[in-house]
């Protein structure tokens, strides 16, 4: 029996940090053997808020960046595909065809889609960013996923995915197969400043490159329990970032249950709470770094990983485009055509 196939991925905007691991990549990596996964990365996505040439011209570096974080977790590219969108030109014509197939009043309702039109600076929405799920449903639909990993936030895109699958499937016949989503149950990190979120734009986060000294400085000024201004004051445990980064990162459970005690009880200072935590962070960090310095070592490694995954997704892109094609019956209008003027050179 044939593996079932995931596509999943991101757009290239830098370096991937703690939060990015835990909500995708360590799922990713897990998924690799039971699943053929492709792993998208979708600078085309970047384009519907990011269109000048600035952010163009930074992709380049970005897609070489989140290629080796993925490398450095242990994606393995013997195992699975990781493919640049703007090379396989197949999925805008699957996306143009995907645009029929859905309103603008059920894209337009879209919280995502209003949150980045915001967070762009847009006045307005633009043709393109309104289109952000159809060219998504297009990346997942193209090599006929089954399964769809992704965050909270892009739950909605693969249900409108589901939606495009079954009208198409409904108009044309059965191409595609209606994909699952598979949502990450490891809600969002917390940054090291106690915002709910991890992310570079606020400044609260650990990456996954970072060296040891920098883990250990970071972890030295996280936020903690703000009232504990000595360390024989009583804390609280819940919701303090160094204990939650504790509980997913520290494998030795009694250290952990051991400091919790002493904070609850005023008799541990957070200076040997964050050591003990920055020991932990660079223990679950050093294979990643490790892995990281093998494809370093060697010269344009990364980029052939990317080419000949781009390159085997062309192939699936190619299969699945002459399929959808030929059910739509858009084939033969051009093959009718050039049957006739074939005819018709061989004649003259
Ligand atoms: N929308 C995803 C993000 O938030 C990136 C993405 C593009 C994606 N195409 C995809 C995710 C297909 C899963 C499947 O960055």
């Amino acid at each position: 029996m044939d593996k079932k196939r995931i596509l999943t991925g991101d757009r290239p905007t830098g370096k991937l940090h703690l939060g990015h691991y835990v909500g995708s990549i360590k799922n990713r990596v897990a998924l690799q053997d039971e699943y053929e996964c492709f792993f998208i990365i979708a600078d085309l996505h970047t384009l519907t808020t990011k269109p000048e040439k600035e952010h163009i011209e930074e992709l380049a570096d970005n897609v070489r960046s989140a290629v080796l974080d993925y490398l450095a977790c242990g994606i393995d590219p013997q195992k699975s595909v990781i493919y640049l969108q703007s090379a396989v030109p197949e999925v805008i014509e699957l996306s143009l065809f995907f645009q029929n197939l859905v309103t603008v009043p059920r894209l337009s309702r879209l919280p995502s889609l209003k949150d980045m039109a915001k967070g762009a600076g847009f006045e307005e929405m633009p043709f393109g960013l309104l289109g952000y799920p159809v060219l998504q449903a297009a990346d997942i639909l193209l090599p006929r996923a089954h399964l769809v990993p992704v965050g909270k936030d892009n739950v909605a895109h693969v249900e409108i995915t589901r939606e495009i699958a079954r009208r198409f499937n409904n108009l044309y016949g059965e191409v595609f197969p209606i994909p699952e989503v598979l949502v990450s149950d490891q809600g969002s990190l917390v940054g090291t400043d106690g915002d709910a979120k991890m992310s570079k734009s606020l400044n609260n986060a650990i990456y996954l490159s970072d060296d040891p000294k920098t883990v250990e400085k970071r972890v030295m000024s996280m936020y903690t329990d703000p009232n504990r201004t000595r360390a024989d004051i009583p804390g609280t445990v819940e919701g303090n970032p160094v204990f939650i980064y504790h509980d997913v990162f520290n494998p030795d459970k009694e250290e952990v249950e051991d400091l919790k005690t002493r904070y609850r009880a005023g008799k541990v200072g957070d200076v040997e709470v964050k050591q003990k935590l920055a020991r932990a962070l660079n223990a679950f960090l050093d294979p990643i770094r490790e892995r990281r310095a093998y494809y370093e070592a060697q010269k344009g490694l990364v980029d052939e990983i990317v080419y000949e995954g781009t390159q085997r997704m062309r192939q699936e892109a190619r299969e699945t485009l002459s399929i959808a094609k030929k059910a739509m019956g858009l084939a033969s209008v051009w093959n009718r055509i050039a049957r006739k003027a074939e005819e018709r050179r061989k004649q003259a």
